[in-house]
């Protein structure tokens, strides 16, 4: 029976890209999340429509997908297809809405946030091309959110999220698959699985970080069950509803038992970790760190290792705060580069388009157009192909690397938890100063330009402003400041800092060092610590 509940709006349901994220006790209030479903569907339509829908596994993840399908049912959807368990890592959720032509598709996540019964919960919608629901569209979404009077919702018992196969709800079918199989298809068409068993079977040793989150049955699956590296090379490979405890964010300061271990004397060949829905993820071989930034260029330089990507790349597009590694391979290649504001949903018009094939961010997300979000295990798998095939160690690649493109000395610098009237005061004082800046000298640098970022985006012309703050030097060293869109407590300043030094010489400094002189610039330009107090970060990457 259908069940129409009467309800009233909750003030704050407005979505980002990354979908609405709260703590879970909000998310469990009475209403909160039908409401919030209600309004996705009311915007997107659910009458006759498919659905996928699964989500990292993080707490409530189960209890929401029962309560999800029973309003989907109640909408009129005709079918929904669920990752067993209700698990669903966010590339794989993807890639299912596209292979299966569906109508979009609803994703239980907060990515790299804890989880638990006091962290974070989320939910977010994904178009029938694959990638997050566009601004228009979350827009609309909020404003449901802020009218809604009712809701509806099947009387039904729950569904057996644990066995495969076809289930009725109601007049809905609800197919329950394996969360991995289809995506373990995907990579295997895009790679040289054969060269990467061929390099497990000699001896080649990895450690994979899935850190209690939703990758481990994937990584299990791909890396030791059809690559054959050796069992126990996934570690905290048990998606956890708490993640066992662990901040899931793959960074050297989140992911420190894998930075150990790869420092360490009995360091393997390479490691990676993932985030809490699996599409970040960290590279690191041994005894060198590989940056986000120069992952990407590394990986645009050698895509053409892998099968699928064989016939070349038709472009690029980075952030505009990710490193310009990669625009020097874009350069070398002949191919296309795209400066983007952050966020990955300025990726997708272009990969839709054709115009690019590799898109990262300096935030540990790097993909393709395989799927329309980015791809954790993709790149690591990506990097185990090219390791494959050229037979080098990671450092010898960046060393390479670096030897013929130069290197981009890269960090970010996070100062969490600032109170926001002084993030707020301090970015409008640095913008009111850009105009006088060109010309002027700091710490033995000549600013060349300085700018608020803006973007129009090449394919349908939309316009995106005051993007974060670009201050550029003359011998290609590189200040960008901008607040964070996704913190949750106070603002957040990300503070991005570059330095270029060409080859073959000066490439094997500590980042830190490199970047002493465009650090005391940042903070000797924007004044961080006059108006924030902070004279150092809390999060270095
Ligand atoms: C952060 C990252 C950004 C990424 C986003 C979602 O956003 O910096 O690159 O796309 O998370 O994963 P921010 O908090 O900086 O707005
Ligand atoms: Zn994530």
């Amino acid at each position: 029976m259908i069940t129409t509940v009467s309800t009233t709006p909750i003030a704050g349901q407005k979505p980002g890209t990354s979908g609405l994220r709260k703590k879970t006790p909000v998310f469990m209030g009475p209403h909160y999340l039908e409401n919030f479903v209600q309004s996705i569907f009311d915007v997107v339509g659910a009458a006759g429509k498919t659905f996928v829908l699964g989500g990292d596994g993080r707490y409530f993840n189960d209890r929401a997908a029962q309560v999800i399908l029973r309003m989907a049912a109640a909408n009129g959807a005709a079918r929904v297809i669920i990752g067993q368990g209700a698990i669903l890592s966010t590339p794989a959720a993807s890639h299912l809405i596209r292979l299966n032509k569906t109508d979009g598709g609803i994703i239980m996540s907060a990515s790299h946030n804890p989880g638990g019964p006091t962290e974070d919960f989320g939910v977010k919608f994904n178009m029938a091309n694959g990638g997050p629901a566009p601004e228009g569209v979350t827009e609309a979404m909020f404003r449901r959110t802020t009218e809604i009077t009712t809701y509806k919702i099947l009387e039904a018992q729950d569904i057996n999220l644990g066995t495969i196969g076809r289930h009725h709800l109601g007049a809905m079918i609800v197919d329950v698959v394996d969360p991995v199989s289809d995506y373990a298809a995907l990579m295997e068409s895009l790679f040289d699985f054969p060269a990467i068993r061929a390099m497990f079977a000699s001896g080649f040793r990895m450690r994979m970080d899935s850190m209690c989150a939703v990758t481990g049955p994937y990584a299990v699956k791909i890396f030791e069950n059809r690559l054959g590296a050796p069992a126990g090379t996934v570690t905290h490979a048990i998606p956890l509803p708490d993640f066992g405890g662990m901040h899931p964010d793959p960074n050297p300061t989140w992911a420190h038992e894998l930075m150990a271990e790869m420092m360490g004397d009995a360091a393997p060949d390479f490691g990676a970790a993932s985030d809490g829905d699996g599409d970040r993820n960290m590279v690191v071989g041994r005894g060198i760190y590989v940056s986000p930034s120069d992952s990407l260029a590394v990986l645009a330089a050698n895509a053409h290792l892998a099968p699928g990507y064989a016939q070349g790349l038709t472009g690029v597009a980075r952030s505009m705060p990710t490193s310009a590694a990669v625009d020097r391979v874009a350069d070398a290649l002949g191919i296309a580069c795209f400066e983007t504001p952050t966020g990955w949903k300025f990726f997708g018009n272009l990969l839709d388009a054709g115009r690019v094939t590799l898109c990262g961010e300096e935030s540990f997300g790097t993909g393709s157009d395989h799927v329309r979000e980015k791809d954790g295990l993709w790149a690591v798998i990506l990097w185990l192909n090219i390791l494959a095939v050229r037979k080098q160690t990671v450092s010898q690649i960046l060393q390479d690397h670096w030897a013929r493109y130069g290197r981009n000395y890269y960090s970010r610098h996070d100062f969490e938890a600032i109170a926001t009237d002084k993030a707020d005061a301090m970015m409008a004082a640095l913008r009111g100063t850009l105009a006088s800046l060109p010309g002027q000298m700091v710490e033995g640098m000549r600013i060349s330009a300085a700018d608020d970022f803006a973007y129009t985006d090449p394919v349908d012309g939309s316009v995106s402003t005051g993007q974060g703050v670009r201050i550029l030097f003359e011998d290609g060293s590189r200040i960008v400041l901008r607040l964070s869109g996704t913190g949750t407590e106070g603002a957040t300043l990300r503070l991005y800092l570059e330095r270029y030094v060409a080859g073959p010489g000066g490439l094997d400094h500590d980042p830190q060092e490199a970047l002493a002189p465009v650090i005391r610039a940042a903070h000797d330009l924007a004044g961080i610590a006059r108006f924030t107090g902070r004279t150092a970060p809390n999060v270095i990457t």
